[in-house]
């Protein structure tokens, strides 16, 4: 059990990743700070474009070569620092401390071999554990609920379907026993069925491995199901961080209770789904001051500053010069 006052196993301050090097080029994400306890999930949320996936991917150093030059700050895992590491040590910090799912699983997944060949090279990497690559290859998929393992291992990834091609990503990330696992929108290829059964799965392993886990979602249902904490991105930047149910309850900055709002409840009709009118700026057009204010209800002249992130309750941080008072759903 971890307490609030461990020191995090992932510490990123002041991250940001721009189209080449030097202050002036365009940031894709910028001064990002955030904190990962272990055994702890935090939900990263926004639109499509606000960052995540290339906050996910500079985690592990998986940017193409322009963006990870434009690589700025620092991100403290366990005590080194991710941004001065050098190849060996990211080799070593892929094959076993950091794992990544991915949206769609034929992206982590060989179409030219079986699955038991890929869970088997997982496994080799680990030789501490007893029993066969069979046997251990057997258990891997029994651990992500799958039918008949052992007929299973022949097949290859086009002969099964997207939920159980996830669960076998998921098994084979897990075979590297990693101590932070990064999510990337791991269910939104999947039907609405399978997506519950995987997010239970998932919560499941973690609890057992004791696993930290950055899970990047659009959907604040999955938030709700899966996460401790929440930061909600816009436009490359951190814009409000909190506890979940503190977020979902009183939510602060006004591009997050605009996106709960925008949440489909289910007495409405699905050709009337709300959405936040306007769209995200293009990282080469965002706007001066607080991006959000071309699209904020609230917008006034002060907004044209860009406001600073600040604690308004206990872990509870928001960037807003005027920060929502009242309740969700309150009169
Ligand atoms: N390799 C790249 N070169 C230039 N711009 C990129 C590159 N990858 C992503 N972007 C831009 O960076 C922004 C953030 O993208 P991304 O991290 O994928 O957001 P999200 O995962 O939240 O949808 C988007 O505007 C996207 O167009
Ligand atoms: S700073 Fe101004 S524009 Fe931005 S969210 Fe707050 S009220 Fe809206
Ligand atoms: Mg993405």
């Amino acid at each position: 059990m971890t307490t609030p006052t461990d020191p995090p196993l992932l510490d990123i301050r002041n991250l940001s990743v721009r189209l080449g090097e030097g202050a002036a080029s365009p940031a894709l994400i910028e001064n990002i700070n955030l904190r990962i306890r272990a055994g702890e999930t935090v939900g990263l949320v926004g639109e499509s474009g606000s960052g995540k996936t290339t906050l996910g991917m500079s985690l592990m150093r998986l940017l193409p070569p322009l963006l990870d030059r434009g690589l700025s700050g620092q991100i403290h895992y366990d005590g080194d620092d991710i941004v001065q590491m050098d190849r060996a040590e990211l080799t070593r910090l892929r094959g076993g401390e950091i794992s990544m799912i991915l949206q769609d699983p034929m992206a982590s997944l060989n179409p030219i071999f079986t699955i038991g060949n890929q869970l088997k090279e997982g496994l080799r990497l680990h030789a501490t554990a007893s029993g066969s690559l069979e046997d251990r290859a057997i258990a891997a998929l029994e651990s992500v609920r799958i039918p008949s393992p052992e007929a299973r291992l022949q097949n290859h990834p086009h002969q099964m379907s997207g939920g159980m091609r996830q669960r076998v990503v998921g098994a084979i990330s897990l075979t590297r026993a990693p101590r932070l696992l990064v999510a990337d929108e791991p269910t939104t290829s999947l039907d609405v069925t399978i997506q519950y059964q995987f997010l239970e799965l998932l919560k499941d392993l973690q609890k057992r491995a004791g696993m930290a886990m950055l899970f990047i979602t659009h959907d604040f249902g999955v938030v709700a199901k899966m996460c401790d904490r929440v930061a909600v991105m816009y436009a490359g930047q951190i814009v409000e961080e909190g506890p979940v149910r503190e977020i979902f309850r009183r939510p602060r900055h006004w591009y997050t209770r605009a996106l709960l709002d925008s949440v489909p409840t289910l007495d409405q009709a699905l050709d009337r789904l709300p959405t936040i009118p306007g769209s995200p700026p293009s990282v080469a057009n965002r706007p001066q001051g607080c991006r959000f204010h071309p699209r904020c209800a609230n917008a006034q002249a002060k907004c044209m500053q860009m406001p600073p992130m600040a604690e308004l309750a206990p872990a509870h941080d928001v960037r807003c010069w005027f920060p929502l008072q009242e309740q969700r759903g309150a009169a």
